[in-house]
């Protein structure tokens, strides 16, 4: 078999993330028939920014099958003062590849950011799924995910 391994990305695996990032973009595209807005290279310039830079706000993780890059996830630490009281992670990021899907890797990149969680004394993992995207709901729901449906997520762009 295969080996599956999930390392963290360094700045030379950024290439790797973008072409993924494409392949993302095409899957959230199919979901809908609205025209989605295409900001790659907006976007390619603040993740080497704020995933590599000095002022960084977030971790990548790469997954890799036989060395080959196939998957991705992005997370940023923060912390929940309500319930357990602690830190928690945020995953604002995760793509697999449609060939490499149904074999695992979504659920290790999931798996190695609780355990950089617990090992930051965390308890959660938060994030949000478009209602569109019904496969991904399914996939949470059996890592044991669920709706927080008395705190609907808010935004407020102030730039
Ligand atoms: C969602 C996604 C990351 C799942 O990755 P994956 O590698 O295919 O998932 P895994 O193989 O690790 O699956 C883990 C478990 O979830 C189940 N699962 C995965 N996708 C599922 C689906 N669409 N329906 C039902 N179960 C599903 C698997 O059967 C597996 O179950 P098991 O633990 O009993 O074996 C992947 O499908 C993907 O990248 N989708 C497109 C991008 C996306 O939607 N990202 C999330 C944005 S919020």
């Amino acid at each position: 078999m295969v080996k599956i391994e999930i390392v963290p990305a360094r700045k030379s695996d950024a290439i790797d993330v973008f072409r993924l990032q494409k392949e993302f973009d095409a899957y959230l595209q199919s979901l809908t028939t609205k025209k989605r807005k295409n900001y790659a290279q907006k976007r390619q310039k603040a993740f080497m920014r704020y995933g590599f830079g000095k002022k960084r706000l977030f971790y990548t993780l790469i997954a890799k099958k036989g060395g080959v890059p196939v998957g991705y996830l992005c997370y940023h630490f923060g912390y929940d003062p309500d319930e357990m009281l602690g830190p928690v992670i945020h995953v604002v990021d995760l793509f697999v590849s449609s060939y490499a899907r149904g074999q695992g890797v979504g659920k290790l990149l999931m798996k190695r950011a609780a355990d950089i969680c617990k090992k930051k004394g965390g308890f959660a993992v938060y994030f949000c799924v478009w209602d569109k995207n019904k496969s991904a709901i399914k996939f949470y729901k059996k890592l044991g995910a669920a709706f927080d449906k008395g705190a609907p997520f808010m935004h407020w762009f102030i730039a």
